[in-house]
C-alpha cells in the first residue's frame, strides 16, 4: 500500500532519528549532532553523523545518507513497508488501515491542499489587481514593500461574499472541499456557504514543508473586529501544532543554531526583513507543548520574545508554565522582553537590526524568568511571605520532570534567593537548617574529630521507609501500575529485606487484568497477609486518598512516578554522601567539607520536593527538615 505522507511525517516527528540509530550504533552528542562509528564500514575514527533536527544521517566513510526509513532499510535489510512498520511500532503509532474511507480521506486531503494553494494564488493576484488598491495602500502605510509581499505571499481577500467560492468552483473545486479547507463560512443555519475571509490582508500559513494549510487575515481598518481572523481548525490545520513561518525559519535556524518566536505575523515579517529570518510566531493561541517540541527540533534554546508590558509578561509566564515540565538538558527556552509598548515590528522600524540584536542578546534564561515570576508575585516584607516565595520556587522546580535538571534548578534558585535577601538577613539559616553551601564555606575549618561530631553528620538518615511503604501500597491497590512500571520497580533498592520480599512477590504476580482484590488474596496465600494489613493501617498512608483502591489509576500513577523518581535519586545521593564522608574523614579540607555540605543540601531539597506530593512527607515526623 501507499503510505499517506502525513503518516510518514508523524513517524519522523515522533521519533528522534538518534533514537532509531542509537539502537544499533553507539552515539555521542557533539554540538547539535550525534556522532558514532559507521554502521556500514569498519572504522576507528567515527565519521557517522546524525542530525535530529534535520532527521537525517550522513556517513562520510561510506558516502551514505538518509532518513529514518533509509536507515532501517539499510541496516536491517528490510523493504520500505517493513521499515515503516517497525518504525511505527517504535513510535507507538497504529498502522494506517487501507480502507476505502482512508484512501478517500487521503484523496480529499490532496484536493483540500490544492484548494488552499489555489486560494493563496487567488489572494495574491487580488492584491495586485485594482480590487486590492486599499490593501496596497495599507501595506505601504505600514512600510511593507514588494519584498514582504512576495517573500510571504501576502494577498487580499475581496469584499464580495462569494469571490473566492466562485473562483474555486470555476476551477472544479466542490464546496465540501472548500469547507474542509476552512475557506467557507458554513453551518446548519447558513443556506449558502460564503467566503470566510473578506476584505482582509491575507497571510498564508504553511506546514513544515511549505504547503499552504490555512490563512490569517488582518482587518484593514482599526474598528473591524477581530483584528486578526485565522482559519478554523481543519483536518489539515491544527493551530496548536503549527507555527507561522516554520518552513522558512527552519533552514535559517539550523544555520544560526537558534530560533526566535514572536507573537505576530507582521513581527515575523519585519524581523525577517531586518536580517533575522529564523523567526516564527504562534497562531493566535498561547504556546503549546507541541509548539515547544517544534522549536526544540530547531534549537536547544529557542528565544521567546514578548512585549515588555504587563500583558507580555503574563504571556511569558504562561509560556514558562507550559514549558517547565518539558525542559531537560539541551531543551530549554530563553525569554527576550521588549521595551514597554513595542512589538518586534515597532522595534525593527525604530531601531533596525541593531536594536533587535540587543534585545535578543539580553534574553534571560528560563530559571531567571521563573525566579522573577515568583519574586514579583507578592511583596516580601514579612517572614511568612519570604517563606512563601521559597515554597513556591520549590514547587515550581518540582514540576521539572528531568531529575538532574530539577536538582540544578533547586541549587540555582537557592543561590538567587540568598542573593535577593542579602547576606545581612541570613535567609540561608532558615532556608536550610542542614547547612547550605554558603554557610559551609563560611564555617571555620575544625579538626576532623570535631567535624565528625558536627551537625552535618549527626542527622544522617536513610529515611526511605515511609516512601517505600507508599510505593508498595500504591502497587498493591493498583495492580495496573505494577505492569506499567515493572522494570522500574524491579530495580528499586529497599532499606530492609521485608520490603524487598513483598516487591519480588508483587512482580511475580503482576498480571494486567488483576484487580487489587485478586492480588491481595494471592499475596495473603503466600504469607504476606500481615505485611499488607500493616500497610493498610499505616497512618501516613491513610491520609493519602490517591493510595486507596478506589482512586483513579492515573492519579495513583502520577504519585507513583514521583515517588519512584525521588526514591532512586535519594538512594544515589545517599551513596554519594557516604563517599563524601569517607573522603572528608581521610582529608579534612575545606573543599571536601563543601562537597559534603552540598550533597546534604541536595538531600534536604529533595525532601522539599517530596513535601509537595499530596502532603506526603509533611507528616513523616523526620527531624532536620528544610524550613
Ligand atoms: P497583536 O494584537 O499584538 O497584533 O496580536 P500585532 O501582531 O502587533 O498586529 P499588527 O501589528 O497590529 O498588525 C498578535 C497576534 O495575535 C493574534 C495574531 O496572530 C497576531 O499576529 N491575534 C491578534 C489574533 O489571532 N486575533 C486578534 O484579533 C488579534
Ligand atoms: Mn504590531
Amino acid at each position: 500500500m501507499k503510505f499517506p505522507p502525513s503518516f510518514l511525517d508523524e513517524i519522523r516527528a515522533r521519533l528522534p532519528l538518534s533514537e532509531v540509530v542509537g539502537q544499533s550504533v553507539r552515539l555521542k552528542k557533539e554540538g547539535r549532532e550525534w556522532r558514532g562509528l559507521s554502521p556500514f564500514n569498519a572504522e576507528k575514527t567515527p565519521s557517522f553523523f546524525v542530525n535530529d533536527q534535520k532527521g537525517f544521517y550522513y556517513d562520510f566513510s561510506a558516502g551514505k545518507n538518509g532518513d529514518h526509513f533509509n536507515f532501517v532499510m539499510e541496516t536491517q535489510g528490510v523493504s520500505f513497508p517493513e521499515a515503516v512498520e517497525r518504525l511505527a511500532a517504535m513510535a507507538g503509532l497504529p498502522m494506517p488501515v487501507a480502507s476505502p474511507e482512508a484512501a478517500a480521506a487521503e484523496r480529499r486531503r490532496a484536493t483540500a491542499l490544492e484548494a488552499l494553494e489555489m486560494a493563496a494564488e487567488f489572494f495574491e493576484r487580488q492584491l495586485r489587481s485594482p480590487t486590492g488598491a486599499k490593501a496596497r495602500a495599507y501595506l505601504a502605510e505600514r512600510g511593507l514593500g514588494a519584498e514582504a509581499r512576495d517573500g510571504f505571499r501576502l494577498g487580499y481577500s475581496p469584499v464580495e461574499k462569494f469571490a473566492l467560492r466562485d473562483y474555486l468552483a470555476g476551477k472544479g473545486c466542490p464546496a465540501e472541499t472548500m469547507i474542509e479547507a476552512g475557506l467557507l463560512t458554513h453551518g446548519p443555519d447558513i443556506a449558502v456557504p460564503y467566503d470566510f475571509f473578506r476584505d482582509r490582508l491575507m497571510f498564508p500559513i504553511s506546514d513544515r514543508s511549505g504547503r499552504v494549510i490555512a490563512f490569517g487575515g488582518r482587518a484593514l481598518a482599526k474598528d473591524i473586529q477581530p483584528k486578526y481572523k485565522n482559519s478554523a481548525e481543519t483536518p489539515l490545520f491544527h493551530k496548536g501544532s503549527n507555527l507561522y513561518n516554520l518552513h522558512r525559519a527552519r533552514k535559517a535556524a539550523h544555520e544560526r543554531g537558534t530560533v526566535v518566536a514572536v507573537e505576530g505575523y507582521v513581527d515575523v515579517i519585519a524581523m525577517s526583513l531586518a536580517g533575522f529570518p529564523h523567526v516564527v510566531a504562534g497562531l493566535g493561541t498561547a504556546l503549546t507543548p507541541d509548539q515547544c517540541e517544534l522549536l526544540w527540533k530547531m534549537a536547544e534554546e529557542p528565544i521567546l520574545c514578548f512585549d515588555g508590558d504587563r500583558a507580555g509578561r503574563k504571556a511569558a509566564f504562561r509560556a514558562l508554565e507550559t514549558a517547565l515540565p518539558l525542559i531537560a538538558p539541551g531543551r530549554s527556552l530563553r525569554f527576550a522582553l521588549l521595551p514597554e509598548g513595542q512589538d518586534p515590528d515597532d522595534l525593527a522600524r525604530a531601531g533596525g537590526a541593531e536594536a533587535i540584536g540587543k534585545v535578543l542578546e539580553a534574553a534571560k534564561p528560563l530559571v531567571e524568568m521563573l525566579f522573577l515570576r515568583e519574586a514579583e508575585a507578592q511583596p516580601l516584607d514579612t517572614p511568612e511571605r519570604r517563606a512563601g516565595l521559597e515554597r513556591r520556587l520549590r514547587e515550581a522546580a518540582g514540576q521539572i520532570r528531568d531529575e538532574s535538571l530539577r536538582r540544578h534548578y533547586l541549587d540555582d534558585l537557592r543561590a538567587r534567593l540568598n542573593d535577593l535577601f542579602g547576606r545581612t538577613r541570613q535567609p540561608s539559616e532558615g532556608f536550610r537548617r542542614g547547612a547550605p553551601r554558603d554557610a559551609a564555606r563560611r564555617a571555620p575549618l575544625a579538626a576532623s574529630s570535631t567535624l565528625l561530631q558536627s551537625s552535618l553528620f549527626a542527622a544522617r538518615r536513610e529515611a526511605s521507609a515511609p516512601r517505600e511503604n507508599l510505593i508498595l501500597a500504591l502497587l498493591v491497590n493498583h495492580p495496573g501500575l505494577l505492569v506499567r512500571h515493572a522494570e522500574d520497580v524491579a530495580r528499586l533498592e529497599f532499606a530492609g529485606a521485608a520490603g524487598e520480599r513483598l516487591r519480588d512477590a508483587l512482580l511475580g504476580l503482576a498480571e494486567p487484568d488483576h484487580t487489587s482484590h485478586d492480588l491481595r488474596e494471592r499475596l495473603a496465600a503466600r504469607g504476606f497477609g500481615a505485611q499488607i494489613d500493616a500497610l493498610a493501617r499505616d497512618a501516613t498512608l491513610s491520609t493519602l486518598w490517591c493510595v486507596r483502591p478506589d482512586a483513579h489509576e492515573n492519579d495513583a500513577d502520577e504519585v507513583l512516578r514521583q515517588a519512584l523518581a525521588l526514591h532512586h535519586k535519594q538512594r544515589a545521593l545517599n551513596r554519594e554522601l557516604r563517599q563524601a564522608e569517607t573522603r572528608l574523614a581521610e582529608e579534612p579540607s575545606e573543599a571536601n567539607f563543601a562537597v559534603l555540605a552540598d550533597i546534604r543540601a541536595q538531600l534536604s531539597a529533595l525532601e522539599g520536593v517530596e513535601a509537595t506530593i499530596e502532603g506526603f512527607g509533611a507528616s513523616s515526623g523526620r527531624e532536620d527538615k528544610s524550613v
